[in-house]
């Protein structure tokens, strides 16, 4: 069957994301194909027309992105990950307010097109396709039309090799009613879907949610390897294992949409223990770092640091008065 070239944006859901890089003119950007991504004083906020304050996700961020190097973006659940990564990529929802800049090799432009890819943090495929079918029309649609079929059909295989997903690749995805393949391939098949076209700026939403630690890891390696090859790729991770952490460059840390943290990763663990919070020996440093700065759960712990207390004395009391009674 013979497939069109289409120019797709980037905006859509799941595995449209990217477009076609070459297509729009957009290969690599300035810069021979490196893609440095910076932003300054990012805030966004949602604005509330009742009388109600207006709430800041981000709250004037800083930071940068560059080529050759993966960058992690952590912080507890609702910090803002998802909301900076969608800033970055200029696909914030509409009922939010961005101001700051995003700089991409020092111009503001729009990124929401070619060269720049994103895997969103839920899959959005076609159960009834198998992966690889999945995989060939996406090459079809999106590798600019000068490419061959033989050389389409490599890229293919190779995307299937490095995402590990031989085994299921002749495999129905599946939906609602149609078992398929599992959670942690389908989002490996969401992850190939866009490192297939060699995107200049890879984004990823969670991409090792829903995976076990081995597969977590050689996803994180991949998207390290990807990096390695002269682009630029931005994670949201999600408690990551210590061997996972130690494949990230730099490491943006998250809490409330303000930056606790911005650096290269292996030094965050001296920041934290400069500012009193030295990671226990022997304890997973993104646990640390995520259980010192995860203020959702205070009162919680509070609470039920309160409970057992009362609990603790109601028991004493309670033993006290058996005791009396006797
Ligand atoms: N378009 C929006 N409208 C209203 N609230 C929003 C919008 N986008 C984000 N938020 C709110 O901003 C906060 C941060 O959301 P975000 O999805 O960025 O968190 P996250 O760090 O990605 O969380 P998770 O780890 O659970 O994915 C949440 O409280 C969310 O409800
Ligand atoms: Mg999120």
């Amino acid at each position: 069957m013979e497939i069109e070239q289409v120019v797709i944006s980037s905006g859509g859901e799941g595995g449209s994301g990217g477009g076609n890089a070459e297509a729009a003119g957009l290969s690599g950007g300035d810069g021979g194909g490196s893609m440095f991504l910076v932003w300054e004083d990012l805030t966004v906020v949602l604005p509330n027309f009742g009388n109600k304050p207006t709430r800041r996700l981000l709250n004037g961020l800083n930071g940068y992105a560059e080529p050759g190097k993966l960058l992690a973006i952590m912080g507890p659940s609702g910090s803002g990950k998802s909301t900076l990564l969608d800033a970055l990529a200029g696909r914030l929802a509409g009922n939010v307010l961005m101001t700051g800049n995003v700089l991409l090799n020092g111009k503001k432009r729009r990124l929401d097109y070619g060269g720049v890819a994103y895997v969103t943090q839920e899959n959005t495929l076609l159960g009834t396709l198998t992966v690889r079918e999945t995989l060939n029309y996406s090459a079809h649609l999106r590798l600019p039309c000068s490419t061959a079929k033989e050389e389409i059909d490599d890229i293919v295989e190779g995307t299937i090799m490095e995402m590990g997903l031989q085994e299921c690749s002749d495999r129905l995805i599946g939906n609602w009613h149609l078992r398929g393949i599992s959670g942690g391939e389908k989002k490996r098949l969401s992850i190939a879907l866009e490192i297939l076209i060699r995107p200049q700026l890879l984004f990823l939403d969670e991409p090792t949610s829903g995976l076990d630690s081995a597969a977590a890891f050689f996803v994180t390696q991949t998207l390290r390897n990807i990096a390695r090859d002269g682009r630029t790729v931005i994670s949201s991770v999600h408690q990551p294992s210590s061997e996972v952490f130690a494949l990230f460059d730099d490491l943006f840390l998250l809490s409330g949409g303000e930056t606790v943290y911005f650096g290269e990763a292996k030094m965050a663990v001296e920041f934290f223990a400069e500012a009193g919070f030295p990671c226990p020996r022997r304890r997973n440093p993104s646990d640390h770092f995520l259980r010192c700065i995860n203020s959702d759960f205070d009162l919680v712990t509070a609470t039920l640091m309160g409970i057992s207390q009362r609990n603790s004395k109601s028991i004493r009391f309670f033993g006290k008065s058996t005791n009396s009674r006797d």
